[in-house]
């Protein structure tokens, strides 16, 4: 069968950098704290008016198809993975398409929602396309601007230090010999879907509760509003909620989970791993990973120190330094991992 390789990797981050003493200018919030529990130093925001979700996946797709030595005219089929995207409809992929001039050929584009895990969702569909013979380039981009939709003040601090901006993109191309994408695994649990959500504005507007029936839907006496008002404003239902405790618990049983159980399909364990690339989500989470899967410091590349936590653009970006840095080289074993809102998880092992 064809396998589908990634012919071209590229990334782009905003060029402002902020600091955690920068943002304990807005908050009551300190580098101590922040660095302790996630390992964030910076992150980088996007300037507003002049870049969006979509600019900074433009800026990273020129370079992954630059990588790939291709134009833009012989994409023919985009993916793009984001949970901040420009609209909220319609998505990034055809904002994406017009930004980069694919109009005579009108090809196909495709967006993912599917948070933290987007870009590994994202990069399994496209494997699929490019196995059936159905496409020949695909882009797969992952982007992100957080800082539109954050709320920078102490009572949104449990969230706000973690996130940053930034975009990655590969081409995924058929591969002409025997590397490439082994296998993906995708996963998901709705059951706790509330804990990591952004609700609001939204068709639902029970979310503000613990009592829940099957969809979600609280009491009565509970239910909110589902369009913008004044109190949801107020009440910052409009950022971002998390409880982190119960996220890292999940996160630390779920990514080992999927690395190995990926790797044991083409009868490997993680001691064969050349580089395990996590979705980087916090750098507890990672090190807890290695430890579980016995991975010496030189089998997993962390840059969440710099970024934060970019979602879905998080692998895309790592991978393309990884690869810049010469971690990543031919006939090296990959493990791509993500875990994240939903809660979904999955992998990609590949054969670079
Ligand atoms: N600065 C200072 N104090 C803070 C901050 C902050 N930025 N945020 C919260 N606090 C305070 C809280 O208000 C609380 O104070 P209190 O005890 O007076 O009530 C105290 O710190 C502890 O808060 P917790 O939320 O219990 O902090 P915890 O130790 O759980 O750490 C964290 C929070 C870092 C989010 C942790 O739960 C975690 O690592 N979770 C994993 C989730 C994660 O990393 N998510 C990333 C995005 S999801 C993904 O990509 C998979």
């Amino acid at each position: 069968m064809i396998k589908s390789r990634i012919a071209g990797v590229g990334h782009y981050v905003p060029e402002n950098v902020y600091t955690n003493d920068d943002l304990a200018k807005l908050m009551d919030t300190s580098d101590e704290w922040i660095k302790e529990r996630t390992g964030i130093k910076e992150r980088r925001f996007a300037t507003k008016h002049k870049e969006t979700t979509t600019t900074l996946g433009y800026e990273a797709s020129k370079v992954a198809l630059e990588r790939a030595g291709i134009t833009a005219e012989d994409v023919d089929f985009i993916i793009f993975a984001t949970l901040s995207p420009d609209y909220y409809f319609p998505g990034c992929g055809v904002l994406l398409q017009r930004a980069l001039g694919i109009t005579k050929s009108e090809i196909g584009a495709l967006d993912v929602r599917t948070q933290c895990t987007g870009f590994i969702y994202a990069l399994s569909v496209a494997d699929q396309f490019i196995k059936s013979g159905m496409y020949k380039n695909i882009l797969v981009v992952g982007a992100e601007m957080h800082s539109s939709g954050l709320e920078f003040a102490t009572r949104g601090r449990g969230v706000s230090v973690i996130f940053g901006d930034g975009a990655g993109a590969v081409v995924l191309q058929p591969s002409e010999g025997d590397n490439g994408i082994e296998n993906s695994e995708l996963h998901s649990d709705g059951t706790n879907a509330e804990v990591l959500s952004l609700s609001s504005p939204g068709s639902h507007g029970g979310f503000h509760s613990d009592d829940k029936d099957q969809f979600g839907f609280p009491p009565e006496d509970e239910l909110g509003e589902i369009f913008i008002t004044d109190k949801m404003v107020k009440d910052g239902h409009l950022y971002p909620h998390m409880d982190g405790k119960v996220v890292f618990k999940k996160a630390v049983v779920k990514f080992p989970e999927v690395i190995v159980s990926s790797l044991a399909k083409i009868g490997k364990t993680p001691a064969d791993l050349s580089l395990l690339i996590p979705h980087q989500a916090n750098l507890r989470i990672s090190q807890f990973v290695q430890k579980i899967l016995k991975l010496d410091d030189s089998q997993v590349f962390n840059n969440i120190q710099k970024y934060g936590n970019t979602t879905a653009a998080s692998i895309p970006i790592a991978l393309s330094e990884a690869w810049e840095q010469g971690k990543v080289k031919p006939n090296d074993l990959i493990c791509l991992a993500a875990f994240g809102s939903g809660f979904t998880w999955g992998s990609v092992v590949l054969t670079w």
